[in-house]
């Protein structure tokens, strides 16, 4: 059966106490509507419409980034579920298959689950994803009578006898577009708010006869955001499952509940991370590679055997080969280090290559912006770069050169050669106990 996917995300997300639509809040560095969109793009859906407010552009373009098909439907008055669904309905023309209703805000919603509801339409026409919170708070009430879902009941509207009813409804629908859309022209207002409730859809539907039915789905899944603690008990939540999914796949987390990772984190069997370890976004490390404690990554990639860390920061391009070594207080950027190379200690590589084996001396700084451009630094195969060596780029030294500590490196070195740029030593004998005699005698304090 065709699917088009409709995800709701005009809502303003005013408890958020934020200058930023809600679903742009992010979770594990994807926003909320991505997280949304990735588990309802696991149902193959042959459209996608997103029902965006008003001047929610970014909304669209974060969209867009997951997938770039997605219509943008725009609600222009925030008048309800049912009202905000009809907006999609341009973007469902001459679509016959199922539409499938989810929420951007809860990012959390299980592709297993949304199959199970794909297979009960066999069942049903209508079918609610229902859940049983241990608070069922004020989330809409499920009557059921069998197998049957009669209707569904806001809470605000509901009676005492109803607001007993455990089964709750997650907001995820699935129906015929062809009963939906003409339905969603009958829902009236409700008298308790003056909202179009898309809730109303399924007591319409069994009136025309056909038929409702509920899938079960778990809490946890249906966690929707709507402040921002409930953004951090949903980050806390994504981040537990993440950690425990890496565990299961034989990584090492000496201290699981000090990690945090992205949405896109990749870790390979074997690895091991220390402590307070943060992963950004586009990170993978390969098998048996060691993240050490307090390190920082973001955009970078870190093959088998390397180290990394304690106290490193790997940003956007880092690349380390095989066996590489990035020690404290280390920052690599748009940098790719060969097999075995060492930077051990206090140093920034930026913008840089450094071939196979090359050891980079405690305190080496690529010096890469000269206040307008970048420029690269290239350093060959089993050089040694001396300690404090400033490499003003762009430049080359290469394969097998050294560089003295201390030098500023402004021109290229040939292979094999060993460059030295700073002054050179001067020692005066017996001036240093002469020129404190000086000074003592200077300050008045004497010998
Ligand atoms: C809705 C359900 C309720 C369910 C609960 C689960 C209705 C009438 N009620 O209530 O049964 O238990 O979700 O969380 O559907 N939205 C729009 N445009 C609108 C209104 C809402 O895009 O005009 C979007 C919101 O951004 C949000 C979602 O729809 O993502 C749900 O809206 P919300 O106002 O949070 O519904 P609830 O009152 O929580
Ligand atoms: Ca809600």
């Amino acid at each position: 059966m065709a699917t088009a996917l409709v995800v709701l995300a005009a809502g303003m997300g005013t408890r958020m106490r934020s200058d930023r639509p809600k679903v742009l809040h992010e979770v594990a560095g994807a926003p909320l509507i991505a997280h949304a969109l990735r588990a309802g793009l696991a149902l193959g859906p042959e459209r996608v419409v997103v029902v965006a407010g008003p001047d929610m552009d970014a909304v669209a373009a974060a969209a867009h980034e997951e997938w770039p098909e997605a219509g943008i439907a725009v609600q222009a008055e925030r008048l309800g579920t049912a009202h905000a669904v009809a907006q999609a309905a341009p973007f469902l023309q001459g679509f016959a298959g199922d539409v499938v209703v989810i929420y951007g805000d809860t990012p959390f919603i299980r592709p297993e689950t949304l199959s199970a509801m794909a297979e009960a339409r066999a069942r049903a026409e209508v079918v609610v994803l229902g859940f049983e919170p241990a608070d069922p708070a004020r989330y809409g009430r499920l009557v059921t009578e069998g197998e049957d879902l009669l209707r569904i009941v806001e809470w605000k509207g509901a009676t005492p006898e109803e607001r007993e009813i455990r089964l709750c409804n997650s907001g995820v629908m699935a129906a015929p577009a062809e009963l939906l859309l003409p339905l969603l022209d009958q829902v009236q207002p409700a008298p308790s708010s003056g909202e179009y409730y898309l809730t109303d859809v399924v007591a319409l539907a069994r009136a025309g006869g056909a038929r409702a039915s509920v899938v079960l789905g778990t809490e946890a899944e249906m966690m929707g955001v709507n402040s921002r603690a409930d953004l951090a008990a949903a980050e806390a939540a994504f981040q537990a499952r993440a950690r425990a999914d890496l565990l299961e796949t034989g990584v090492t987390l000496t201290a699981p509940d000090t990690v945090m990772l992205s949405h896109d984190t990749v870790i390979g069997r074997d690895a091991v991370v220390e402590p307070y370890v943060v992963f950004g976004p586009g990170v993978t490390v390969e098998t048996g590679a060691t993240i050490r404690a307090f390190s920082h990554l973001e955009g970078a990639h870190v093959s088998r055997g390397a180290v990394v860390g304690p106290y490193a920061r790997l940003r956007p391009g880092a690349e380390l080969a095989e066996d590489a070594r990035v020690g404290n207080f280390v920052e690599v950027k748009n940098a790719t280090l060969a097999e075995g190379v060492k930077v051990n200690h206090l140093s920034y590589v930026g913008d840089a290559a450094i071939g196979a084996g090359t050891n980079v001396g405690a305190g080496t700084i690529t010096c890469n912006y000269d206040g307008v451009s970048k420029h690269r630094t290239e350093i060959g195969a089993r050089a040694f770069i001396g300690s404090d060596t400033m490499l003003v780029a762009p430049v080359r030294v290469g394969d097998g050169a050294m560089t003295g500590s201390g030098s500023v490196i402004t021109e290229d070195v040939p292979d094999g050669a060993l460059a030295l740029g700073r002054a050179r030593q001067v020692t005066k004998p017996g001036f240093a106990a002469r020129l404190m005699d000086i000074l003592r005698a200077r300050s008045g304090k004497g010998a």
